[in-house]
């Protein structure tokens, strides 16, 4: 590690404006040095002698159609050294950058030839995403100032001799962006555009519709945008929408960096925003207002009325007339059809079509759209219920999101998968469960780096069902709000930063996955990579997780006690550690070599950036696994939280324990304390609504034993919390301590 690159650079890389920034990395070896660390890993590189350097003289010539792919590059190489390199059309170069489509040449889709050697650069793409894709493989081989927003004086801009040979292993390797939970403007949305270009995602979801926010001008419909964009008191309403020219805007912008944007047009449900602008929507017509919190409502687009058909071809027409991918996405997801179940003009046309399910009317739905789709040439998406809800007729593309295995019955319906699964790519789920993690999605386990990165998918073929992969950025966490919670480890608490401290850097792990073939994957090898890609996030002003030190070794000493072994999961990093279960900070001890401990609990160590951006503790969870008979912990109870004179609530936050509707075993274990603890009544909430309870009969349960209450869930709604209100005492005193196990039964 560079001490002197820690202290003199990345301190005032965050400290000051980028303008500050004078030579940091003058003094290191050049850049080259190193292996390439490319992410995401490409199929072939082959290092050579020598390198090229990039001077003022050099120019970048670029074959016809290129001129975008070409700007980007220039504008790139200007804004982080200064240099003003010529572009010009053409076929030919000499100590040049040329920039060439050959599909004889690059025969696989988005697929690119990068050679360096002294003389020049050559990037040949099979089309101009291939070009694109080797300029972002070349920009990786350079230093790290490559991708700063002011130039960085000191650098020599000399690029290794290499022939990397590279295409994607799968045409779909996408992203969702929530941006109508949250609304993100369209510089944000920019910016999102880029890191997933960078990173060689193609395909960005703009999820534009949600019961909390219609983000999507449609001239016919005005009121669209006038109200169901917005919520809150008029003099602090919150919220936004894109104009149909912003959309225009992000739409070259996207295009040039290879991204297909693809709108998502919620319905049944999920579009109580145009309900509350158009009550005429719904089965009810009853007037709602916009949520300023997260919910799902039940008020379904009313599938019964010719005026809801007409509303989604004009909606719809407005769509494809301002975007021109291939795919348009039609949600679908979650859908409670009890507003169906009770409306005369949805029952009557059950009747017509003989529909035996309410459930039936969003496969009716799903085929008017997908014709009315296929006529304009596009193909529907949406997400797994798409294919659930009836037969489909048209071949459409499902997201599959709860679980893989149902991307079989794509193939049964003749359709395509894609796999989002909220197990590995869901990226609104923390990372980890270390005490200190952000507030995040709940409804599952966190989702490391290791894990988004060890998700299953099959290599493809022209055959194939499954298209590829998707990365789902969802924004409920944090409905309507500018401020979401204080990331005091990075210093910031706007939204936009948490959103990036939850992308990154899992967006790197969803773009291996999505990109490269099975047998190229290894984690060990892409932590090397990604430790390097850090300092590169930091010159993007792109926020990330800092991960924490990576544990090399961890030996139990013959003599007792434990020794670790550490390395930096961030190139130019500190790490920081204690020996005694204390949190270090950016003043703990500095690892140097192997630490012992008595205790292996009582080492964490952190991953330090600079003095103000820094990881959460290496941190050892409990090991509950003699209670395994139980489920999963749950909880616990400490004595100041029950009274030993008479009974109190003690609330236990059981979001991502209940996970689907069912019977749940609540297991009560005290485990320390000398007094028993008397428990009563238990309920179990979803929010604010009692869902089941108990009789009140007090039971007193003492150290050994453990008392088990069963209560059942029939409405589960993903994102929404859930609660066990228990009512407990202390027998005699209030020292008990214990623990709370979830069982789900089947
Ligand atoms: C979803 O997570 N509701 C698709
Ligand atoms: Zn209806």
């Amino acid at each position: 590690m560079n001490q002197n690159r820690f202290h003199s650079c990345k301190k005032m890389l965050r400290a000051a404006a980028a303008a500050a920034i004078l030579g940091c990395l003058a003094s290191t070896s050049p850049a080259f040095a190193a292996k390439p660390t490319i992410v995401p890993v490409p199929m072939s590189i082959v290092e050579q002698q020598g390198s090229f350097k990039i001077t003022p003289s050099t120019a970048i010539v670029y074959g016809k159609g290129l001129k975008p792919q070409a700007d980007i590059l220039r504008n790139r190489l200007w804004s982080a050294s200064g240099m003003d390199l010529r572009t010009s059309e053409g076929t030919k170069s000499q100590q040049n950058i040329l920039l060439a489509v050959d599909p004889k040449k690059v025969k696989e889709a988005e697929g690119y030839i990068l050679s360096v050697t002294p003389k020049g650069i050559t990037v040949t793409g099979h089309d101009a995403g291939g070009v694109f894709y080797g300029i972002q493989s070349l920009l990786q081989l350079m230093p790290a100032e490559v991708y700063s927003k002011s130039p960085v004086r000191g650098v020599d801009w000399s690029v290794p001799a290499v022939t990397v040979t590279d295409a994607p292993a799968r045409p779909w390797r996408g992203m969702m962006l929530d941006v109508a939970r949250y609304f993100y403007d369209k510089e944000f949305v920019k910016k999102y555009i880029d890191m997933m270009a960078t990173y060689k995602l193609n395909k960005l979801q703009l999820h534009l519709i949600d019961d909390s926010g219609w983000r999507l001008e449609i001239k016919k419909y005005p009121r669209l945008t006038e109200v169901g964009a917005w919520a809150g008191p008029d003099t602090k309403r919150l919220g936004g929408y894109y104009t149909q020219d912003d959309i225009r805007e992000m739409l070259d912008y996207a295009a040039a960096r290879n991204v297909e944007i693809i709108p998502e047009i919620e319905f049944p449900a999920h579009i109580l925003s145009a309900v509350v602008a158009y009550p005429w929507l719904s089965c009810t017509g009853e007037q709602h207002e916009m949520p300023l919190q997260h919910f799902i409502s039940r008020d379904l687009l009313c599938a019964g009325k010719q005026s809801s058909i007409d509303f989604l071809e004009d909606v719809l027409n407005e769509t494809v007339e301002l975007f021109p991918s291939k795919y348009i996405n039609i949600g679908g997801d979650e859908a409670v059809y009890v507003r169906y179940e009770n409306c005369p003009d949805c029952q009557a046309l059950m009747k017509k079509l003989g529909l035996t399910k309410a459930s039936e009317l969003q496969g009716y739905l799903t085929n008017v759209v997908a014709d009315m789709m296929a006529k304009k040439g596009r193909t529907v998406v949406g997400w797994e219920e798409i294919i659930q809800r009836g037969k489909v007729t048209q071949p459409v593309a499902a997201l599959i999101w709860h679980n893989v295995a149902d991307s079989i019955q794509a193939t049964e319906g003749g359709h395509k998968a894609i796999l989002t699964p909220a197990t590995h790519m869901y990226l609104d789920f923390p990372e980890s469960s270390t005490p200190g993690e952000v507030k995040a999605a709940t409804w599952m386990p966190p989702i490391s780096l290791e894990k988004c990165y060890s998700m299953p998918v099959n290599d493809y073929s022209d055959k194939s069902t499954v298209l590829g992969v998707q990365g789902s950025f969802w924004s409920d966490q944090f409905i309507h709000g500018t401020v979401l919670q204080e990331i005091p480890n990075i210093n910031e608490n706007r939204s936009e930063s948490y959103a990036e401290y939850l992308n990154f850097p899992r967006m790197l792990a969803v773009s291996e996955v999505a990109w490269a073939p099975e047998s190229k994957r290894d984690y060990k090898d892409f932590l090397t990579r990604v430790s390097t890609h850090y300092p590169r996030l930091d010159y993007m002003e792109c926020s990330y997780r800092v991960p924490e030190p990576i544990i090399e070794k961890m030996t139990e000493l013959p003599a007792g006690g434990v020794e670790f072994t550490l390395s930096p999961s961030v190139e130019g990093s500190q790490i920081r550690y204690t020996t005694d279960g204390s949190y270090p900070n950016v003043h703990s001890a500095v690892y140097t070599g192997p630490v012992k401990v008595n205790n292996k609990d009582d080492f964490r160590a952190i991953t330090v950036v600079t003095p103000t951006h820094y990881s959460l503790p290496i941190y050892f969870a409990p090991d509950y696994s003699a209670y395994a008979q139980f489920g999963k912990f749950s909880g616990e109870w400490k004595p100041l939280q029950i009274q030993s004179d008479r009974m109190g609530t003690v609330r236990f936050d059981v979001t991502g324990k209940v996970g689907g509707n069912g019977t749940y075993e609540f297991t009560f274990i005290p485990t320390r304390g000398s007094n028993a603890i008397e428990l009563g009544a238990i309920k179990l909430l979803k929010r604010d609504e009692l869902l089941d309870q108990t009789d009140s009969a007090v039971e007193t349960v003492k150290i050994g034993e453990h008392r088990t209450y069963k209560l059942t869930v029939n409405s589960f709604e993903a994102g929404t919390p859930f609660y066990l209100d228990v009512q407990a005492k202390g027998n005699g005193g209030n020292d008990t301590q214990g623990l709370l196990f979830v069982r789900k039964l089947d």
